[in-house]
């Protein structure tokens, strides 16, 4: 299977859910997919899923969604967390897999920003000591919801050749690094505002997060999650021995960053 063609390009946000339950045999396999294949990004960060069914959209509300309006769905993914450095780019990684897992599946989701991420526990009602991390809506897609994809960023826009601001040469990648490239350009982000962009060097990518008004810490972060995972994930799917991202700084070359852009993590290729 394409893992870039099938999966990474079928994931688009969901805003209609049809009123359909989602089985237990499917919960299920999401949960077997976190615990047996999926990857993070800090293994030491203990996070646990947890499944809510139908009934804590009421208070739910008042602490998720775009300016206070949660989208109601079927069903309700929460990633919880240990409290770390990193913590949420590993939740967001995490939650990505799982989105994209749900994908697989036949389900749809939508990423809900958290207002207030100890208000959100509370309306959980969750029995843990750890953050409430995430939170996605899923279910199945309304067959008559006629919601259209959005545009994201080219990528051309999205990537840069050695340091900050260089133009690249396309025709030097090889092809399981463009679709790479290209799943990070279809990433999901916060009100679709892409504030990052990929620098390209023969040995290495960097993911550079760039300034931007509009969206939370928290959410950055978790932009940061998703963009990883998705590049993984294709790597992954066609050179199973891609190395994992690193928090590590770039000590042996000069990216040229500009004073406000922010450095985030490099992946050998
Ligand atoms: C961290 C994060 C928070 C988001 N919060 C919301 C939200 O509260 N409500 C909503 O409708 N969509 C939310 N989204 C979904 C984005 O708007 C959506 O991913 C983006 O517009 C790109 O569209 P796509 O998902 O169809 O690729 C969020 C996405 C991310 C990554």
């Amino acid at each position: 299977m394409n893992y870039y063609e099938n999966i990474v390009m079928k994931r688009h946000s969901c805003r209609g859910f049809a009123d359909k339950k989602v089985d237990d045999d499917v919960l299920n396999e999401l949960l077997t997919y976190y615990e047996d294949e999926e990857s993070d990004l800090v293994d030491e960060i203990g996070t646990e899923l947890k499944f809510y069914i139908g009934t804590v959209w009421d208070e739910l509300k008042k602490s998720v969604g775009y300016n206070g309006f949660c989208i109601k769905a079927p069903a309700y993914m929460v990633i919880f967390s240990d409290v770390a450095d990193h913590y949420l780019e590993n939740a967001g990684y995490i939650a990505q897999g799982l989105t994209l897992k749900m994908t697989e599946l036949g389900l749809s989701a939508c990423w809900q920003t958290i207002n207030d991420a100890d208000e959100a526990k509370k309306a959980l009602e969750a029995d843990t000591d750890k953050a409430v991390a995430c939170v996605v809506a899923f279910g199945y897609r309304d067959p008559y919801n006629d919601e259209k994809a959005v545009s994201k960023k080219s990528l051309d826009e999205m990537t840069d050749g050695f340091t900050y601001g260089r133009d690249i040469d396309t025709d030097l990648w090889y092809n399981s690094l463009e679709d790479a490239l290209r799943a990070v350009c279809h990433s999901q982000s916060f009100q679709n505002l892409q504030p990052y962009k990929i620098i390209v060097d023969h040995d290495q990518i960097a993911l550079i997060g760039l300034p931007d008004g509009m969206t939370s810490e928290a959410d950055r972060l978790l932009n940061y999650g998703i963009v990883m995972f998705n590049f993984y994930a294709v790597m992954w799917s066609v050179r199973p021995t891609t190395p994992k991202w690193s928090f590590e700084p770039v000590t042996d070359r000069d990216l040229k960053l500009p004073k406000d852009v922010t450095y985030v993590a490099k992946c050998k290729i």
